[in-house]
């Protein structure tokens, strides 16, 4: 009976990180976390933040707070990865090489546009006037999508299109792909999203 009983709790703990962005607050390790939260002001003016990705399933999407951003952790299935490569033509910047919008670092100038292919990190804002990007996970025909659609994000205020890894796709009003913040990871499941240097 105990058993479930701490079943159940860890399942609301995964449900609660999940759809909150998971900033890394469980209910138990509140007091914890908290006392090494930055503050507000130091969040504000561009701290790093970590997110705890344990709880996130492929071809999920979680979303934490970063300098007042949105910045999405994407992770992809095999067969979302395995797409990736086949789209450079259909791309306005395949390599990630622009820099109008912002600068890819090095270590995102890939066609998974990531440290791990698995997980996308991204900021949830499109390069052409600031609207967010929905999710369009789905592949196949559907409404404002070519029929081929093999699985993006759609910007909803001009039509802007965005492969599994945020690249724009060509003859689209956004000019550039979505910004890869700086990043790093501190374990398997723990990443620091603002920071990519080793102190
Ligand atoms: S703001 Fe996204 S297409 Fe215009």
């Amino acid at each position: 009976m105990s058993d479930q009983k701490i079943d159940g709790g860890k399942r609301t703990w995964i449900i609660a990180s999940g759809c909150a962005g998971a900033v890394g607050a469980g209910f138990v390790a509140v007091p914890f976390v908290r006392s090494f939260e930055p503050s507000e002001r130091a969040r504000a003016a561009g701290a790093a933040v970590e997110a705890d990705i344990s709880a996130l399933m492929p071809g999920e999407k979680m979303t934490v707070a970063w300098r007042g951003k949105p910045v999405w952790v994407v992770r992809r299935t095999p067969a979302q990865l395995a797409e990736l490569p086949k789209l450079d033509k259909e791309l306005a910047d395949p390599n990630s090489e622009r820099t109008n919008f912002s600068t890819t670092p090095p270590y995102a100038q890939n066609d998974w546009r990531s440290i791990k292919p698995e997980y996308l990190v991204v900021v949830g804002i499109c390069s052409h006037l600031g609207c967010s990007p929905g999710d369009k996970f789905t592949t196949g025909p559907q409404p404002s999508l070519p029929d081929d659609w093999e699985g993006g994000f759609l910007c909803p205020c001009h039509g802007s299109t965005f492969d599994m890894s945020g690249r724009v796709f060509k003859d689209k009003p956004a000019p550039d792909n979505l910004e890869v913040p700086p990043h790093m990871y501190l374990s398997d499941s723990r990443l620091l999203i603002g920071e990519d240097k080793k102190a």
